[in-house]
């Protein structure tokens, strides 16, 4: 029985439903671990995302990953791996899905592959320890290490079968999956994508990237190629007033003052982030002995904030 729910239908939730009960937009990752003999693995991983994203003191992405393959075992014993991405060329996505076959020892699945491995920014400061080698052909590069002690996964070891208790989030998560909090050390990027986002960017200087829908009909896995994208600029007259920024900066500290000028550079401020960003000028003020802010002043702090961006 499936009734018609104001226009739809209502779908069965299935195992994997991300591929199988839904379209699920994916990003196309290869990443790179070590094996025991300090060789780098390839395994094609969709699911990893953005964790920690702000307001910790380090930035992290997730890995959902089966416990048993090379990838997740590898990550267990050294922490650490490459988050290569990729761009849509058929004949990489046709790589990945060959890297994303099963069963195959890193020996077996790394002899003929297509994509280069070179050291990356860990391996050049670091000479005397190994690390993952990166993917040249790939427009950007995470490269990171597991967070071991969250959710108490820190004596986590590889195993040929995992027995509860499961974690909830990090380390082994049940029979068969793993979940990776993984810190970003460095974000490595190809020239072209490095200057569009200091410089700006324009519908023209993305990189290609591809849009993975998953392993689909028992057949095949189905991706998109890169299409131009577009700019939608926020809505106009969303601004708050100029009153309204002048009475929040009066009330947000007794010792610090804003001149006018000062606050006619946060009327673009969201509401919402008002008080945040009155806070960050305090505290900045403070640190430097000063009790006047000026135009001046929110210059070196848009500055300073823009450098820390960088
Ligand atoms: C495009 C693509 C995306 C994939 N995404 C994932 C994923 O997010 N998580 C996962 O556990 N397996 C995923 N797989 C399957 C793994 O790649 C597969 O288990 C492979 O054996 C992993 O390689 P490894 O054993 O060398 O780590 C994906 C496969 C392909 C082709």
């Amino acid at each position: 029985m499936n009734e018609n729910i104001n226009g739809f239908k209502n779908l069965r939730i299935v195992d994997n439903f991300y591929q199988t009960s839904s379209f699920f937009p994916m990003p196309t990752t290869e990443i790179g671990t070590l094996n025991e003999d300090g060789k780098t693995n390839l395994g094609s991983y969709s699911l990893c995302f953005p964790y920690y994203i702000a307001g910790k003191d380090y930035y992290a992405m997730i890995l959902c990953c089966r416990n048993s393959s090379n990838t997740a075992k590898n990550i267990l014993r050294t922490g650490k791996c490459s988050i290569n991405f990729i761009t849509d060329e058929r004949k990489y996505f046709k790589e990945a899905v060959r890297l994303g076959y099963p069963g195959e020892t890193t020996d077996e699945k790394m002899k003929d592959c297509l994509f280069t491995l070179v050291d990356g920014k860990r391996a050049q400061d670091n000479k005397e320890e190994k690390y993952p080698k990166i993917i040249a052909e790939a427009f950007q590069v995470f490269e990171c290490t597991w967070v071991r002690d969250l959710d108490g996964a820190e004596n986590d070891k590889v195993q040929d079968e995992y027995l509860p208790p499961y974690h909830q989030f990090n380390g082994i998560t049940s029979q068969h999956d793993a979940h990776f909090i993984l810190k970003i050390d460095n974000i490595l990027m190809k020239p072209k994508y490095y200057d569009a986002i200091i410089n700006g960017v324009n519908s023209w200087n993305f990189p290609n990237v591809p849009v993975d829908y998953g392993y689909r009909d028992n057949k095949n896995f189905w991706y998109t190629k890169f299409k131009k994208p577009n700019a939608e600029p926020i809505p106009k007259n969303k601004g708050i007033s100029l009153d309204t920024v002048k009475y929040a900066a009066s009330r947000i500290d007794p010792e610090i003052k804003f001149t006018d000028e000062a606050c006619m550079k946060l009327v673009k401020v969201p509401r919402v982030f008002l008080n945040t960003v009155l806070k960050g000028c305090v505290s900045w003020a403070k640190e430097n002995n000063i009790n006047l802010i000026t135009e001046k002043e929110m210059d070196i702090i848009q500055d300073k904030r823009n450098s820390e961006k960088k």
